[in-house]
């Protein structure tokens, strides 16, 4: 059946597979998923997607590391980072892999549409590139990158331009008529000033890279990661066929404020070019700091979010994630906050307050709810209060201003306690008066604590399911409509349901210890991928170029594929040694047609001078690109022999073959 309710569509980033989450990670999914459980109870059809960014030069390298093929590292990474949002009780409605068919299908089709309106065109590119954040970066060779401060290194490559300059003004236009396009407020101005100041052309493939999707007929060209990773977010739903899902344009692209200008940029700069709709709005939160810098694995300061989860629950994580920081700004972990606001509001604040009605009720009022009598004005001043919270969390909820949100909640939590000691219903005797007082007071209670319930959910989703049972309330919370949400609605008669542990209170030395502890044990843990695989990625070519192939290395080909590698018998005419680089040799080599200069790995294994006159096998056309800095325009052919792959060169002995003849 088709719903009629408004759709509404959001996104987490796509993570990179060469790691696993950390609590960053995990800050960006939870905030996602909280959205998503609120927008639910508003009445939306709501689908989110999160998954997994699985290409590029990092993933090469890990996957060689650890001695298997791409495709089976990152699937064994996938499969970690899907585990981890199970356990955090995250309810993806789609996780996209960038590997998988239908996504690469539609960056391909993307691709097309961008060239057949005259946004694509071919070229050449050299520059830094930080393999890390997968950029250029504007800084000189040798130099860090000004992101990461990781190393940079010097990429030139044949490659297809996306013409970003076109759409200065097209973007401009749109962030004019869309303010809320970008946000924070900050971010928006960023971004802005950062397309003010004019748009260079973006290189959108890559030839030096082998694990990516291939671009159709230009092969060894793959896609840029950005070009491949944006579109993941339209893969998930229909991709071409996006109309009938009826989910794109997507509502909210939520992203760490590092990569909104790939987002608030790149993006609907290619949505643009392409014809398609852009996304509602892309909001970019801030970085959770460990020791007053970001988290992250290369600076060895993360946090794991498992031993959190382990001694104080999941929703333990999520509320003080959405409750300590700011949304937007970034905020500063800390395992003692962590466990100080875990005792706090969850313990003492929500928990006791649930546990101690319970009790109250199971004791005076023969487990069920009691039936209000009189209200006094006190009674009713904290009604107007719950009435009044429940407009302000909702309109905070909206501007995803989560820690103000709690705090109107937990102000209220605060309100009921400081009621319960005026009123004191304990000490009230069992005269009829006193008996209807109390029932009034303890529905009172009750009613606040259900509405609290139903507040908190979409943050606090394991620990409020347990409490709507303890009131009796049917069904789950999530499937409360919150549009309705109103103070009174708490039917008397209802029998309590079973009371379950919440919140134990825990000792806070104590629980810092078991957490670090696990978190110690995590790190020693071996990587989910270890080397099961018999052989080792294959070891590098003697030549220039990587060898061209598509993502499924390990696939069988057609002959044509094979007949699209063009080799030829080459003559070394000349060789030296480079300055600074080992390995390489610099060889001209006669192919028939013309001289080439050729870069060969084979400096540590063959005399430069006993190479002139060789006759080797070559391969022709292969784009051409720089190492260390000398260009190499094709590659000798090499079998890469024992473990270190030594360069034994491929030849002739038999028979003087002309040079120039085609090796089929
Ligand atoms: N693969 C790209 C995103 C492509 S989206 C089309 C990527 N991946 S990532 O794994 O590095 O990070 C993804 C998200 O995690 C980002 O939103 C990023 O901000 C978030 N975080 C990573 N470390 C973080 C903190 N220390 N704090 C908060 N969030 C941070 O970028």
């Amino acid at each position: 059946m088709p719903s009629n309710k408004p759709k509404f569509y959001l996104t987490t980033p796509v993570y990179y597979t060469n790691g696993l989450p950390h609590i960053g990670h995990t800050y960006s999914t939870i905030v996602c998923d909280t959205i998503r459980r609120y927008k639910r109870m508003r009445g939306y059809d709501v689908v989110m997607t999160t998954g997994t960014d699985e290409h590029g030069v990092n993933v090469e390298r890990s996957a060689k590391k650890a001695g298997v093929p791409e495709s089976e590292f990152v699937a064994k990474m996938a499969a970690e980072w899907r585990a981890l949002w199970d356990e955090l009780g995250v309810q993806g409605d789609e996780f996209i892999r960038t590997t998988d068919l239908k996504h690469a299908h539609t960056v391909q089709w993307l691709f097309k549409q961008c060239r057949d309106n005259g946004f694509v065109y071919p070229g050449h590119y050299t520059g830094q590139y930080c393999i890390y954040d997968n950029a250029y970066v504007d800084v000189k060779p040798g130099e860090n990158c000004p992101d990461c401060g990781r190393p940079t290194e010097t990429v030139t490559e044949a490659n297809f331009y996306f013409k970003l300059s076109a759409f200065q003004k097209p973007l401009l236009d749109w962030y004019a008529k869309h303010p809320d396009f970008i946000q924070p407020e900050a971010r928006r101005n960023e971004v802005l000033s950062f397309v003010e100041g004019g748009l260079r052309d973006l290189s959108i493939t890559r030839t030096s890279v082998r694990w990516g999707i291939p671009v159709p007929g230009e092969e060894p060209h793959v896609f840029y990661v950005w070009f491949d990773a944006l579109t993941a977010y339209l893969s998930a739903v229909g991709g071409p066929q996006y109309e009938k899902t009826g989910y794109w344009p997507a509502d909210l692209h939520l992203v760490g404020k590092e990569i909104i200008r790939f987002h608030a940029v790149y993006w609907p700069a290619f949505l643009m070019a392409a014809g398609l709709p852009l996304p509602k709005q892309v909001w970019a939160h801030g970085w959770l700091l460990m020791d007053s810098a970001k988290m992250s694995k290369s600076l060895g300061n993360v946090v794991r979010p498992r031993p959190i989860v382990h001694v104080l629950g999941m929703d333990a994580l999520r509320y003080y994630l959405l409750r300590e920081t700011v949304f937007g700004q970034d905020g500063n972990f800390s395992y003692d906050a962590l466990v100080q606001r875990y005792n706090s509001d969850l313990a003492n604040g929500l928990g006791n307050l649930a546990s101690r009605t319970a009790a109250m009720i199971e004791k005076n009022c023969g487990g069920k709810i009691p039936k209000p009598a009189v209200f006094q004005p006190q009674d009713t001043a904290l009604a107007t209060t719950a009435q009044e919270v429940i407009g302000e969390v909702l309109e905070q909820y909206d501007k995803l201003g989560f820690s103000l949100a709690l705090e109107e909640i937990w102000s209220l939590i605060a309100a009921t306690d400081k009621y319960l000691t005026t009123e004191h219903p304990w000490s009230l005797g069992e005269s009829e008066p006193d008996q209807q007082r109390r029932a009034t007071i303890l529905w009172t209670t009750a009613e606040v604590l259900r509405i609290v319930t139903a507040l908190t959910h979409p943050v606090l989703p394991e620990s409020t399911t347990k409490v709507w049972s303890l009131l009796g309330q049917p069904d789950q919370p999530g499937s409360f409509p919150l549009d309705g949400l109103r103070w009174g609605q708490l039917a008397p008669a209802k029998p309590l349901g079973k009371s379950q542990a919440l919140f134990p209170r825990i000792e806070k030395a104590e629980a810092i210890e078991r957490m670090e502890a696990m978190e110690k044990e995590e790190q020693k843990q071996p990587s989910p991928v270890t080397a099961t695989a018999a052989k080792p990625a294959s070891a590098p070519a003697a030549g220039g170029a990587a060898t061209a192939a598509a993502p499924a290395a390990a696939e069988k080909i057609g002959i044509e594929d094979f007949a699209r590698v063009e080799m030829r018998v080459g003559q070394i005419k000349t060789a030296e040694r480079i300055v600074g680089a080992d390995k390489l040799l610099k060889l001209t080599v006669d192919i028939g047609t013309e001289i080439r200069q050729i870069c060969a790995g084979i400096a540590q294994y063959y005399e430069p001078e006993k190479l002139i006159g060789r006759k080797v096998a070559v391969v022709v056309n292969l784009a051409p690109r720089k190492l260390r800095g000398v260009e190499s325009n094709g590659m000798i052919i090499a079998a890469s022999v024992g473990p270190e792959g030594r360069p034994v060169l491929a030849g002739f002995p038999d028979e003087d073959v002309e040079i120039g003849a085609r090796l089929k």
